[in-house]
Order: C-alpha cells, then structure tokens, then sequence
C-alpha cells in the first residue's frame, strides 16, 4: 500500500478533502446494548474537486465496515443500483494508535461495471456512498454504560464525544473540521428509551412492527465532524424558555431546568454582543450520567454537560455562557484544523467572560481572568516552560489533539484578545467581532481570516495611526511563542484582593470562626475558588490545625459544589490526611470530569502511590474511555 499522507491543511487528518469534499450525510443507526455496539447505515453525498476523478480517503480508528457500495442514482433521486466497492484499511499506518488506520475506497467497479455513470461522473462531480459500519469495542469515542452507572439504574446508557478526533471512531468519515457537512439522521431504538441526535427533532413514532421508538433529525446548518453527537438512556425533557431546554436522567429533569434557567438570557446577551442572531432555533442541554469526561461540550442544538454542574445554586452556569458561546465562535465560525484549536476556545472564553461581566459584574469578569491566569502558568509548568503544546499555535505532528488539551488554547487565546481589544477599544474590537461572524460563519478558518477583518478595520479607523497600530501586534509572538505569555495582561479584582486577604487571614489563623465562616459562605463559587487557590499557592503554610479547621469552620467536606470539593481533597491529599480518604473515594466513584478526577488522583499518587493504583484499577471502568486513558498513563509512568 503506498504511504498515506496527512492532509498538509489538517494534519490530523487523512482524509483528501481538497480532492473530494464530503457535503450531506444521512445516517440510520440503532444500537445494541448487550454488545455494546453502534449499528449503521450512511449515505454519504460527496462533490469531486479535482479534475481527475480521486480514490476517497477517509479517516477510521476502530469501527468494523461491514460494506462500502457505490449509489447511482434515478432521476428521483432514488438508489437505481449499488455497486459494491473494494477498500484497503492501512492497519500498519505508523500513527495508528492516534490518528487511526484510514480507509482507501476506489471508484475502480464503478468504472468496471458502469462505464457510463463513472463518465458522467467527471461532469456531474457528485457521487454518493453507502457505507455499512459497526462500532467496536476499539471506539473510543462512544461509552456504553451498564445500567447500574446510571442514576436511576434501571436502563443501560449511550454517548458519544467527537471532539477532537473522534469521530472517525464512530464510522468512516472525514473527519476534520475544514469540512463541514449538512446531517440527516434517523435513531430507533427499545421503549422507553430515547435516542437522540444534535440536530433539530423534524418527527417521531412508534414503529409498531419492532416496537421501536424511531425519530428523524435534521442539521440544516453545515458542521464538521466534531460536532456529530448521539445520546441514548432513559430521559426526560423541561423547558427552560420558548427556545430552551433541558433533557436529563429521569429524576433530574426539574433540578436541572432550575439550574440551567440562565441559558435564555446568555443566548439574548450574545445576540446582542455580536449583533447576530442565534441561528440555531433550538438550544437544548443533555445532563449526562457522571462518567462524561468533561465540564460542557457545545454540540449544537444539543449541549452536553456534566452532571457535576447541579449545585443547586447555578453557581456553575458560566460553563452554559461558554457552551452557548461556541454557537457563534466554534460552531458559526470554526476552526480549520487543532492547530488553530484557540480560534474556538480563546474566542469563546472571551465571550463567556463578557456574559458573566453582564450578569455578574466585571468585577468578577477579572476575577476569572485572574483565576484563568494561574491555570494558565501552571498548566505551562506542568507542560514544561519549552515544551510545543504551551504554544497558542502547537504543532501536534502525529499526536492525538487530546494530548495538548490545557489552558493554553483557552487563557493565552482570551489573553491576546484582551491585549487587541485594549489595543483599540472594547465598542472597535466589538465591531470586528460582528464582522468577523457574519463574514466567515459556515466557515472553517485559521487565525489570519480574524486578523484581516482586525486590520482592515483599523486602517478604516485608525487612517495615519493605523500602520503604528498594527505594527504593534507581534502575532508570531503571540502565536508561537513558548511558556508564560512576556505581555502581562494587568486584571485587577476587588473580589481578588477580598477573597486573598481573608485566606491570610487564615493562614494566620488572625480571623474568628463566625466571621470567616459568614464571609466565605456568602461569597460566589469564583470567589470561595479564588481564596481556595490562594491557600493551594501557599500549601506549606498549611498546618494540621489549620487544615482541619477548614474542614470544620468552612464546611467544604459538605459543599456540594463539585469544584470547590475538589480543591478540598487536594489539600487534603497534600496534608495526607487519612481521614477524608473515603470521602476522595466516593468523590471518585461520582465523578468523571477530568478537570477534577485528573489532579486528585496524581495528588493521591503523591500522596499514596499503592492506595491510589488499587482504588483505580477497582473503579476505572466507570471512566470515560479518555479519562481512563489519561489517568493510567500516569499510573504507568509510576511514581
Ligand atoms: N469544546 C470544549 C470541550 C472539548 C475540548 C472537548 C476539546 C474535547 C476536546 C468545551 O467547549 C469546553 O471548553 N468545555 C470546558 C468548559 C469551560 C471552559 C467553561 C470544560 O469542559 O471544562
Ligand atoms: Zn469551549
């Protein structure tokens, strides 16, 4: 077989999406609990962009094809007559373990058995594919929960997680997001469960002959293939306004729309920032069972969120604002391939943290910036300050994406345009952001389609000055540069500056019980987390009195807030504190958010390297496959 190449505009991918492109996609699919499989039909409708006619390569790392056959079609657009195709899988490819073990289709029986079709083919440049497929137990982009890890127990449980570079382990797909494709979908599957798709509900019944719940979604809006996202389980809906909603477990449905009753007014706020309306019609949230790797994934019409958000108090809802931010920046406007990763995710924390400002105050919009600031530095040490991925723009070369996920994308990307939105103004850089939107949505851009937009406005504005202005914007620097960003954005918060000085305090144990107590439960989560981190940045001053103090005065161990418990039991680990470690364990067994279970293991590992691996080899199976992956890698490493 002759050596693949990575698609030098995308390569994480293998796919020839400059020969042929792939446009609408139409999948019937239902799923088999008991072995744990996804099962499929597509039909894939591609337009040929090279004169000659091309083999299609497309990207594949775990799904078993059953058959590929090539669809000539009748004036009515119906399937005349399939033609079975011959493929190759390149299962020696030499990043297999990462970027998967693409599929080689030849157009060669065509040509064989229809000479006629493969010549209207070269004028016609549209060609469509039937492709059967089955999802393994190698694809590590869909998890099938036994019933029991669910939250009323009584059904099995399905999702998917397509981002980064997953997709392709559901079926062949090109899978990468400078393509970006049109979605018809039809799931059945057993009363009383539901299946859904991210796309809009166009009908649904009950096929009495199977006895099947079928339902048919469309995506009308182009998205790549990251975006693909399919859920099954026993669930219920609420809704929060005329546009929004909540599916959840059932049992949660009610908790949830409590907790989510912001998303319409973030929605009306980001409509009015980007003077664009939400061109998604419907925005739901899935509350998924606790084992979803992450905090909120922006699936459109269908956001996917931890059940770790239900606090109780909403105190978690900026992970909403960032969400339903991607529906313009990500999900309108995307990125064109991982090395402009921060296109997506700088763009959409500046934009949750102009919601939260409007909600909340821009006194807690700094706070955040502060708190993302020191994510940022120690993500970059963890990395090592020379190491690629501390780079806004990193090179993955034949790395999974997944593998340079940290704060990086996120809090260098929100800090240059911080640092460009100070350059010439918050109402110009709001213009450029409106310009931006409408320019480029439906597109797939990297960063220069936002700086020709930023550019073209300052010399509208600008006139003399502007050749100064943009003299000043090193964007090589920004984008390539390693370690600690040399520009220091300058967030000043009074909240900060509260929450610091009470954790001195405490430290020195100047302040009495009530009075802490009072402040701190008072304070919003940003706060509590701002003076958690304090006390993290200063842990050697942290004694056993002291520690045992913070349980008892502050009431962490009973907080049910998610993020400031994990923080706890870090501490907790550092001042190894035996007790709290059933309370760790039933935190692990609860959660499977990677932002929390990833630092409190390797602080267990430090801690208790032997106690940390048993408990991790019991319960590692209620792990999202990823989370799995990430946390054995460091049991691997060992101590
Ligand atoms: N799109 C991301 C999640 C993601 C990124 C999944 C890369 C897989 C690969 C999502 O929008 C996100 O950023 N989630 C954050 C929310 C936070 C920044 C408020 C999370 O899950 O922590
Ligand atoms: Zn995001």
């Amino acid at each position: 077989m002759a050596k693949l190449i990575q698609n030098p505009e995308d390569i994480s991918s293998y796919s020839n999406f400059k020969e042929i492109i792939q446009k609408e996609v139409d999948i019937d699919v239902s799923l088999d609990f008991e072995k744990k499989q996804m099962i499929g039909t597509m039909e894939v409708k591609y337009e040929i962009l090279s004169s000659e006619i091309p083999k299609i390569i497309l990207d594949l790392k775990g799904p078993e094809i059953v058959s590929i056959e090539y669809a000539v079609k009748n004036e009515k657009k119906e399937n005349a007559k399939l033609i079975p195709l011959s493929y190759e899988i390149d299962s020696e490819n030499q990043y297999k373990d990462s970027l998967g073990t693409p599929l080689i289709i030849s157009l060669g029986n065509v040509e064989k058995n229809s000479p006629d079709e493969f010549k209207k083919l070269s004028q016609s440049k549209l060609l469509f594919l039937l492709i059967k497929f089955i999802t393994t137990e190698k694809c590590t982009g869909i998890q099938f929960l036994t019933k029991e890890q669910t939250y009323t127990k009584k059904y099995p449980f399905m999702f998917t997680q397509c981002e980064a570079i997953q997709c392709r382990s559901l079926f062949p797909i090109q899978d990468s997001p400078s393509v970006k494709s049109t979605y018809k979908v039809k799931t059945s599957i057993e009363k009383p469960l539901t299946f859904l798709f991210g796309g809009i509900k166009k009908n649904s019944y009950l096929d009495t002959k199977t006895n099947q719940n079928v339902t048919i979604f469309e995506q009308k809006i182009p998205i790549p293939s990251y975006l693909v996202a399919f859920v099954a389980g026993e669930m219920e809906y609420g809704k929060i306004s005329e546009r929004c909603g909540v599916w959840t477990e059932v049992g949660l449905c009610q908790k949830a729309c409590h907790e989510f009753k912001d998303a319409e007014n973030y929605i009306k706020i980001a409509e009015e920032y980007f003077n664009h309306p939400y061109e998604w019609e419907v925005y739901n949230l899935l509350v998924l069972p606790f084992s979803f790797p992450y905090g909120g994934m922006e699936n459109p019409n269908l956001t996917f969120v931890t059940p770790a958000l239900l606090a109780g108090d909403c105190s978690m809802s900026n992970v909403i604002g960032h969400e339903i931010s991607h529906s313009w920046t990500g999900n309108l406007v995307t990125n064109k391939n991982w090395k402009n990763f921060w296109v997506n995710e700088g763009f959409t924390i500046f934009m949750e943290r102009k919601l939260d400002s409007a909600l909340l105050g821009e006194d807690m919009e700094n706070l955040e910036s502060v708190v993302g600031n020191n994510k940022l530095i120690s993500d970059i040490k963890m990395f090592g300050l020379d190491n690629e991925y501390t780079k806004l723009s990193p090179d993955y070369g034949g790395n999974d994406p997944d593998d340079g996920f940290s704060s990086v994308p996120y809090e260098k990307g929100y800090q240059f345009l911080i640092f460009l939105e100070k350059l010439i103004g918050k109402e110009n850089f709001r213009e450029v952001m409106q310009k931006y939107i409408k320019k480029y949505r439906y597109k797939s851009v990297d960063h220069t389609a936002f700086k020709e937009v930023l550019e073209e406005l300052i010399k509208e504005k600008f006139k003399d000055d502007s050749k100064k202005i943009i003299d000043e914007i090193n964007w090589d620097k920004w984008l390539y540069e390693k370690g600690i960003p040399s520009y220091k954005c300058k967030f000043s918060s009074k909240l900060l500056k509260e929450a610091e000085s009470l954790a001195e305090n405490f430290l020195q144990e100047k302040e009495d019980k009530s009075t802490v107590l009072k402040t701190f439960k008072d304070w919003h989560t940003n706060t509590k987390l701002a003076f958690l981190n304090y006390l993290l940045d200063n842990k050697s001053k942290i004694n056993e009195k002291i520690a045992k103090n913070l349980k008892s005065e502050l009431n962490l161990a009973e907080e049910y807030n998610s993020e400031i418990k994990y923080m706890w039991y870090l501490i907790a680990l550092d001042k190894k504190m035996e007790e709290e470690i059933p309370n760790i364990e039933k935190f692990l067994e609860t959660h499977g958010r990677l932002k929390y279970i990833r630092p409190v293991y390797f602080a267990w590992i430090e801690k208790d390297f032997n106690q940390a691996k048993k408990f991790f080899d019991e319960k590692k199976y209620l792990y999202h496959p990823f989370a799995r992956r990430i946390i054995q890698e460091k049991f691997n490493k060992g101590k």
